[in-house]
């Protein structure tokens, strides 16, 4: 008997060189991204300050271990240079270079006299919506000699039922399909439709296919037991184990082998994997009457099986890359405008954010879809689970603007339409559509975790900023009365906020925030302007003047009293806090905030030599505050010293300085790069230290785009 775990927690221990060795472009982050597009293919190598590839098993995003090992076979040596299985024999090979873009990570370990390119492209594929939801995921493996000499190499991988489980005592089963494609399937054998165990979905299948190429071979069985077929043989049995058995029972995996032949110094065109989650339906969502309706993902518009959809996704890696290559290209010249730092933040976060994503359609009544219904779900990964929460997309929102603000739409649908059957009682917006993902049940009792002003004001904000993006008024002017319900609710609420919860609720609740109230005052102008859209003067100019006037008296209590910055809750003037929701005024083109508010020395100056008094009390009060404080960014507020990488940079869109913007963005970079976790990034982390607070792989790292879309 052996203990998987124990051998992990070895190689936690042993494995991570403090300064990796190789090369890093553009740095080693704490986590990265393998397979990431679902909330459920979330597949990351915890890399921690320098684990390679072959230094542990890949991880879901919670942490649990999802095996997925790879051996190369050069001449008569074998080679591991993914994850950790447990065989005698083979050789570990050398990581000499690991390098992500927006789309991809890509390693390069050399295998004695060969060098193995291991590409890890999850797509992103904004212009065609049924590419974007497709489940799968790209492993591309290429080898060339590095000694000059030709040399016989054959290349393995396989993954292990962990990907259809959070409880490894289940019982899965399996099937492989050959044919053109090879294809190993595996699933529960009692699944439990809609519900999670860990995080991890308890029904649909996880799949793992390769082309079915002269010199292929697939297996399916214990994991020593097809291991070791491949190092005695650099090939595989093409046979299955039917003995199905739980998980963590003699742990069957579904390998495939590729031989390669004779490798030169040119790399070899490469071997494609693909491995991928499919569940169908993939959302329950409420209708009127408390209905309920099953949801499909897009694809299956496109693709009437699940194999129909492998063989295409699989036969098209070579444009599928071209694709991502011209993607990348394109966000990091974007990005590269504000600096290398913040490319290189932005090229983080793209995976990480859309991975917390689906796109899914309904089926009419004779059973077949209908195109005109398409709506996306977003799972607040980590913190909470909830279904589309409001204050989620909303700092998320720059990477729908920037990728496809017709993304945005479809996130916003479902809170509307679930709103306007008016089964949701409060007066403001609702903070979420439900609160277990992928359960889109609504809050009929009206107990959802209440962000009065936030949600109201985050909903106005991005009806009107879809609208302006994408040239597309359908939602104003269809959910016209529940945007002026939720207006009615800010012009009561918004310009002194009772005590209530922000979007930061970590924090707890507080009155009169200043911050808030400026997320209310935009969400009235917002109004404003809609309401001159669709052609509803009155309205349009009543509340333009209720806007301009709150702003005025929220001036009088928001200053502090020496008027150099926004305090975090009025009259106290030794607070203060990130007002990030002025971006908001900035991205609507409200502009009811004066320019005088812009130009305060809060965002003028580098914002931690005006804190510097404030840092010298507290490290009077506090010890353990090092004279590093603050070295990792501005805290979010005079609560705390820890902040959030996404406020930063939404700051950092907002502030009138250069330099501020610059320390802003690097900080976060800093933050992202300095190996202290080994969790998919963290977006709330202590800027004394740099180290994580709490959360991690959340969607709202898509708000790093925030200076792409101003
Ligand atoms: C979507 O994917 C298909 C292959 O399934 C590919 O042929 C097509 O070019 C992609 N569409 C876009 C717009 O990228
Ligand atoms: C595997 O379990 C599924 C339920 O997830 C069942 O529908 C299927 O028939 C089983 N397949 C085999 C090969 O036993
Ligand atoms: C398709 O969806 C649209 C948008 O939800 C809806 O208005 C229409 O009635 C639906 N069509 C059918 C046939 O169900
Ligand atoms: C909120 O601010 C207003 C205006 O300054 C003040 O009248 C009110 O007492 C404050 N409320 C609380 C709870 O501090
Ligand atoms: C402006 O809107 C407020 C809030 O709905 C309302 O109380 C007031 O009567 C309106 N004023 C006019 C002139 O319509
Ligand atoms: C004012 O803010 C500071 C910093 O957050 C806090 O320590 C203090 O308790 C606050 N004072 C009052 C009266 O709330």
């Amino acid at each position: 008997m052996y203990s998987r775990t124990l051998l992990v927690a070895g190689a936690a221990l042993l494995g991570p060189v403090l300064g990796a060795s190789w090369t890093a472009t553009p740095f080693n982050p704490a986590s990265v991204p393998l397979a990431v597009r679902t909330p459920y293919l979330s597949a990351w190598l915890a890399q921690g300050a320098g684990t390679a590839l072959n230094d542990a098993w890949p991880t879901f995003w919670t942490g649990s271990i999802l095996g997925w090992a790879g051996y190369v076979k050069v001449d008569s040596t074998t080679y591991t240079w993914l994850g950790v299985p447990n065989v005698a024999g083979p050789s570990k090979a050398t990581q000499k270079s690991f390098q992500f873009t927006s789309t991809q990570s890509i390693f390069t370990l050399s295998a004695g006299p060969v060098d193995l390119t291991a590409t890890f492209l999850s797509p992103v594929e904004p212009s065609d919506l049924v590419n974007q939801s497709l489940p799968f995921s790209y492993l591309a493996v290429s080898v060339k000699s590095n000694d000059g000499n030709s040399h016989n190499v054959q290349v393995y991988t396989d993954i292990s039922a962990e990907w259809v489980t959070g409880d490894n005592s289940l019982v899965a089963n399996w099937t492989t399909t050959t044919g053109n494609v090879l294809t190993h399937q595996v699933q529960l054998s009692s699944p439990s439709v809609y519900s999670e165990v860990s995080d991890h979905t308890q029904y649909g299948s996880a799949y793992h296919a390769t082309l079915n190429t002269v010199g292929a071979t697939w297996q399916s069985g214990q994991d020593i037991v097809v291991r070791q077929q491949f190092i005695s043989n650099g090939a595989l049995a093409n046979t299955a184990d039917t003995n199905f058995r739980a998980v963590s029972n003699n742990w069957p995996v579904f390998g495939f082998a590729h031989n390669l032949g004779t490798v030169g110094t040119s790399a070899t065109a490469p071997v494609v994997f693909v491995v991928g989650h499919v569940r169908d339906p993939a959302i329950q969502y409420i209708t009127a009457n408390n209905g309920r309706q099953d949801r499909s993902v897009l694809f299956w518009t496109r693709f009437s099986t699940v194999s129909s959809a492998i063989s295409t996704f699989i036969n098209d890696y070579a444009n599928a890359l071209a694709r991502a290559n011209a993607f990348d290209a394109k966000v990091k010249s974007d990005a590269s405008k504000i600096s290398s730092d913040y490319a290189d933040i932005v090229a983080l976060s793209v995976r990480q954010a859309l991975g917390a994503i689906e796109i899914t359609v309904s089926k009419d009544s004779t059973g077949k879809f209908n195109t005109s219904d398409i709506t996306t779900f977003l799972k607040e990964i980590s913190s909470d689970g909830n279904v589309n929460t409001v204050d989620v997309v909303f700092p998320s929102w720059p990477i729908f603007l920037y990728t496809n603000p017709a993304i945005g739409k479809q996130l916003l649908l479902p809170l509307f339409e679930y709103q306007a059957t008016g089964q949701y009682p409060n007066k403001w917006a609702v903070h979420d559509m439900g609160s277990s993902y992928p359960k889109a049940v609504g809050h009929n009792d009206g107990q959802d975790e209440a962000m009065q002003v936030e949600e109201s004001g985050n909903m106005l904000i991005m009806a009107l900023s879809h609208a302006q993006k994408s040239g597309d008024n359908s939602l104003l002017k269809t959910y016209y009365s529940l945007l002026d319900q939720w207006t009615q609710y800010l012009i009561q609420d918004s310009l002194i906020p009772a005590e209530q919860l922000s979007t930061d609720d970590f924090a707890g609740k507080l009155a009169n925030q200043t911050n808030l109230a400026i997320k209310g005052i935009v969400g009235i102008a917002a109004m404003s302007k809609i309401a001159g859209i669709v052609g509803d003067t009155a309205r349009a100019s009543n509340y333009s003047s209720i806007a301009a006037s709150y702003v005025q008296q929220w001036q009088g209590f928001a200053l502090s009293s020496d008027k150099t910055h926004l305090t975090l809750a009025y009259g106290n003037s030794s607070s203060w806090g990130l007002a990030y929701n002025l971006l908001a005024d900035k991205l609507l083109g409200t502009n009811v905030f004066p320019k005088s508010i812009f130009d305060l020395r809060q965002f003028q100056f580098s914002v931690p030599l005006i804190r510097k008094a404030d840092i010298a009390h507290r490290l009077a009060e506090t010890q353990w505050y090092s004279s590093h404080a603050l070295s990792y960014g501005v805290p979010l507020d005079t609560r705390h010293t820890y902040t959030k990488s996404d406020w930063e940079i939404w700051t950092a869109a907002l502030v009138t300085s250069t330099s501020v913007r610059d320390l802003l963005v690097s900080s976060v970079r800093k933050y992202a790069a300095d190996g202290k976790s080994s969790q998919p990034l963290g977006d709330w982390y202590e800027t004394a230290d740099g180290s994580v607070e709490g959360f991690r792989a959340r969607p709202v790292v898509g708000g790093h785009l925030a200076l792409l879309i101003v």
